[in-house]
């Protein structure tokens, strides 16, 4: 299924449930890096909000804020009845404890997913296993690559793919080059999230395999993904226009969510 077209569609359905709700949901977007890369982010969720009905309020603030001031203002946010959910934009700048920090958000309302306690699973991961779900790939005793260990993609996608019953490997920056291709060549699912451009390109695929591509590089021509586009493989998500929106689409997914186990309350 084409990612924008299913994008929209679940946004649709988002948008008329929300239609519903007897308030508006608000969900806050702390921004404290101010690069290119965060503020087409943040861009991004403050359409996706508009678009189906969420009410979203950025705070930013100046790189030279402190960790403690950062920690009291999130407090502030942690809260606040009116907010049923609230992000940290990462990275943040040096000096800050960004672990600390995913630590001192309310675990409910961290759609996020980032706490270890959240009621929330982690976004990325989450839209990637919806998506390929929707898409009718199948799961059970599939071979499943997972090249990254982040811990933002790589470690909670390896955690979904094995609920899923995939044989699940998690590949590496010291994973071995001929371990890798070996790897690669057995692999039903890959999901690539390594920030290295078209790092997938010349290794043997299988025709049937699922590439799910997280990587963004920038150069002077746009963004690039982990992998060429064109591998010869059933499925190859794009970049841009791929995983990014999957993304987003489950923030607000996660914000209604929240919303309802506020309300349920
Ligand atoms: N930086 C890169 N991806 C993300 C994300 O999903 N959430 C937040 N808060 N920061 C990010």
């Amino acid at each position: 299924m084409i990612i924008k077209d299913y994008v929209r569609e679940r946004k649709n359905v988002l948008k008329d449930e929300i239609s519903s709700f007897e308030r508006t949901p608000k969900l806050v977007i702390i921004q404290v890096n101010d690069d290119p890369a965060s503020c087409a982010y943040v861009k991004g969720k403050l359409k996706d909000a508009a678009e189906i009905g969420i009410n979203a309020e950025l705070l930013k603030f100046p790189v030279t804020i402190t960790q403690e001031e950062l920690l009291k203002e999130i407090e502030k946010v942690n809260n606040d009845e009116s907010v049923d959910g609230l992000i940290v934009q990462m990275p943040l700048p040096k000096g800050i404890d960004e672990e600390l920090i995913k630590l001192s958000v309310n675990p409910t309302k961290d759609v996020d997913g980032f706490h270890p306690l959240s009621s929330f699973v982690p976004c990325t991961p989450k839209g990637i296993i919806d998506y390929l779900k929707a898409s009718e790939v199948n799961f059970v005793g599939k071979n499943a690559v997972v090249i990254g260990r982040s811990n933002i993609v790589g470690k909670p996608v390896a955690k979904l793919l094995l609920q899923e019953h995939c044989n699940v490997t998690v590949l590496h920056s010291r994973t071995k080059e001929e371990d890798m291709n070996f790897y690669i060549a057995h692999a039903d699912i890959i999901v690539i999230a390594i920030g290295k451009m078209h790092f997938l390109d010349k290794q043997t695929f299988k025709k049937s395999a699922v590439v799910v591509d997280v990587g963004i590089s920038r150069d002077e021509n746009g963004l690039h993904g982990d992998a060429r586009p064109g591998l010869d493989v059933a499925l190859q998500t794009p970049v841009p226009g791929g995983v990014g929106l999957l993304t987003r689409l489950s923030l607000m997914s996660n914000l209604v969510l929240a919303y309802k186990n506020k309300i349920g309350k």
